[in-house]
């Protein structure tokens, strides 16, 4: 039996306690949030035995093997850090960090602790995602010479989600003070792996932010709103394709879509989490003529809360571990200045 705990008791965090439940082999033993009233609630939802305002005392309990992260952007290090020191296996969700430094920081520290290391990119639930990465590595569509993502969100549109200007889940994701780095640390990390795990690394980047103006003096109590709400990022792969990939909160009629195409000179793929999230669809061999396409059914994989838990139990980290979540923090952390300073940067492999 694993005893798990849980840091932060936000709305993500919900699914997270959900999805640990429902695996053979978890136990969930305490939450810990800096607001004692939201911990204790989430504590009685889900019948979890003990709750916490004290990271500190949660992790002195010898008998809780592993935490789950689902702090807010800018607490996952200082409450990673105390995890990986206390000994504890760690999910953390993402982005990793608010800098490439610091995830590095963390990556370091949880190999030299030895602790079983993940962050919860969580598309890499879909199954067509794993598919996609298998065709391309086959080379079944040849040398890939294009591709383009898109992670498509309204909610600064759409009430479907709840009131971006009225909830503080929303409003510390529009404020830099608050350690958001916009749509492009959001989501915009989503689409950087949806397009680079099957693709390969990123090895250059060129990308425009925009803030576009939400409120008088964009302003909200506390909250200044100036953190990106749209991303375009052109990138070029290792393998010498290029690719247009876009993360926005305006994109009205969709509240949450992930695609991805990939063209090679033999072949192509498309997957639409929207549509499905076990199939995709290919365009190969004599079907590039009449531009064909047909659909493929991905096999089952398991999920990443599943994979984490097995890891613990088989001692194996699992993908995608820590180290990758600093990897694509450089990526992140290059688009910055690439906006900033209004030209390309190529990434050290
Ligand atoms: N993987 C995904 O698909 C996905 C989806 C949604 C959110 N997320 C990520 O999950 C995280 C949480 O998002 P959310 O929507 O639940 O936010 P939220 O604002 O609803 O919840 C964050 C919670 O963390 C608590 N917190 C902040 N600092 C803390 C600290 N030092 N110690 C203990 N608790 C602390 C806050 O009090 C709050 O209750 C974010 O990093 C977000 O990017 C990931």
């Amino acid at each position: 039996m694993i005893r798990l705990a849980i840091i932060g008791a936000g709305s993500m965090a919900g699914e997270h306690a959900k999805q640990f439940q429902a695996l053979d082999g978890v136990e969930l033993v305490a939450v810990c949030d800096l607001d004692g009233g939201r911990a204790q609630a989430f504590a009685a939802r889900h019948a979890i035995p003990a709750a916490y305002t004290d990271l500190e005392a949660m992790l002195a309990r010898e008998e809780i093997d592993a935490v789950s992260n689902v702090t807010s952007d800018a607490a996952h290090k200082a409450t990673s850090l105390a995890a990986i020191a206390a000994g504890k296996h760690i999910l953390c969700e993402k982005p990793l960090a608010t800098s490439a430094a610091d995830a590095e920081a963390m990556a370091a520290a949880a190999r030299e602790a030895g602790v079983i290391n993940m962050i919860n990119l969580s598309y890499r639930n879909a199954p067509a995602i794993h598919q996609a990465r298998e065709l391309i590595a086959s080379g079944a569509l040849g040398r890939i010479r294009h591709v383009d993502a898109s992670y498509r969100q309204s909610w600064l549109v759409s009430h479907a989600w709840g009131r971006w200007d009225q909830d503080s889940q929303w409003l510390w994701r529009l404020s830099q003070r608050h350690g958001s780095k916009g749509v492009l640390g959001d989501v915009g990390i989503h689409i950087l792996d949806f397009a680079s795990f099957p693709v390969g690394d990123i090895t250059a980047v060129n990308c425009r932010l925009k803030c576009y103006d939400k409120a008088p003096d964009s302003r909200i109590g506390d909250y200044v709103l100036d953190a990106n709400d749209t991303a375009l990022m052109r990138v070029e792969f290792a393998c010498g394709a290029l690719g247009s990939l876009h993360a926005t909160r305006w994109a009205t009629g969709h509240h949450n879509s992930l695609s991805l195409s990939v063209h090679g000179d033999r072949g192509a793929l498309r997957v639409d989490l929207d549509a499905a999230k076990d199939r995709l669809h290919v365009c190969l061999g004599e079907d590039v003529h009449p531009a064909c396409w047909r659909e493929v059914v991905a096999p089952e994989t398991p999920s990443l809360y599943r994979r984490f838990i097995d890891g613990i139990v088989k001692g194996h980290n699992d993908q995608p571990d820590f180290a990758r979540g600093a990897a694509l923090q450089r990526v992140l952390d290059a688009c910055f200045v690439s906006d900033a300073e209004d030209r390309s940067l190529a990434l050290a492999g």
